[in-house]
């Protein structure tokens, strides 16, 4: 489904990937890590056709994505039905008035009729639970609520593939928690997963298979996840792990070791 031989990407000379081979299939569920700067955010925008190898090819389902291509409205509307992206920031994808009009505007740009946007709407405000924001803004919203208004949006769409960048970062526990098995509930659905994360508890959860850059903006693993997170010394290699982070029968936690802290005893 997802087809990257070659990929190299740079922001005006600044490499962000580096010689990316990767083959990802229908209704896999792949987590992306690495160090801050590896390029994991970048990979998913060339996924997602926001931007386009400098060398490589990127196939989507069999055909090439380039530049022309999603210049061409028909094939680029096609394109990002298919493909939904959730960014690390919700904030720079939320740009209407309200959280309505906000879910609305993909299923809008598919040319449904109203009320099968309504019904579309509604549908995924039940999904996230989230009906009580209906006439909100979102520019209003918490950083919890806007991305819950981002994979609406995104789910909206109905796409193939989801792809997600840091969708834990910012949300408090109980709501990591909620979107973790949300995801998993996606990904058994039969929808693609792709997502960028650095909470080594949940990718686990998450996702079977981990595929880990290190600052060289390359691929270095692509393995089952179980068997990274077992992987300590290429763990600390790529800065996902500190000194101070432990394993309890099997499963790994990091702690605080402010040893003069009031709160803890050592
Ligand atoms: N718009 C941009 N202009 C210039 N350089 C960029 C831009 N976006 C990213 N970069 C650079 O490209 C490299 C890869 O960045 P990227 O955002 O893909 O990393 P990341 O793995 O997602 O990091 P993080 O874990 O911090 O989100 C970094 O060196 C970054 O500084
Ligand atoms: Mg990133």
């Amino acid at each position: 489904m997802i087809d990257l031989k070659d990929v190299s990407y740079s922001y005006s000379g600044i490499k962000a990937l580096s010689h990316i081979d990767l083959h990802i299939s229908k209704g896999e569920a792949v987590v992306l890590m690495g160090p801050n700067g590896s390029g994991k955010s970048t990979l998913l925008k060339i996924i997602n056709g926001i931007a386009v190898p400098d060398s490589g090819v990127y196939r989507f389902n069999g055909e090439e994505i380039t530049q022309k291509k999603l210049q061409d409205t028909k094939f680029s509307k096609l394109f990002h039905q298919k493909i939904g992206f959730v960014f690390q920031n919700s904030e720079v994808q939320l740009f209407c008035p309200d959280v309505f009009d906000e879910i609305a505007f993909g299923p809008r740009q598919m040319g449904m009729s109203e009320t099968q946007v309504q019904q579309r709407v509604d549908d995924c405000l039940e999904l996230l639970s989230i009906q009580d924001l209906k006439h909100r803004q979102p520019y209003h919203l918490s950083g919890g609520e806007k991305r819950k208004v981002a994979i609406a949006c995104v789910l909206a769409l109905n796409p193939e593939v989801l792809t997600l960048d840091e969708p834990m970062n910012g949300l408090d526990p109980r709501t990591q928690r909620w979107l973790v098995e949300f995801l998993v509930r996606l990904n058994r659905a039969g929808k693609t997963l792709i997502s960028s994360m650095h909470n080594l508890e949940m990718v686990q959860e998450i996702s079977r298979r981990a595929v880990l850059f290190d600052e060289n903006h390359t691929i270095v693993a692509d393995c089952p996840t179980r068997d990274l997170l077992e992987d300590m010394d290429l763990l600390k290699k790529v800065n996902l792990v500190d000194e101070y982070y432990h394993k309890h029968d099997g499963s790994g936690h990091s702690h605080f070791h402010i040893h003069s802290s009031p709160f803890h005893e050592d």
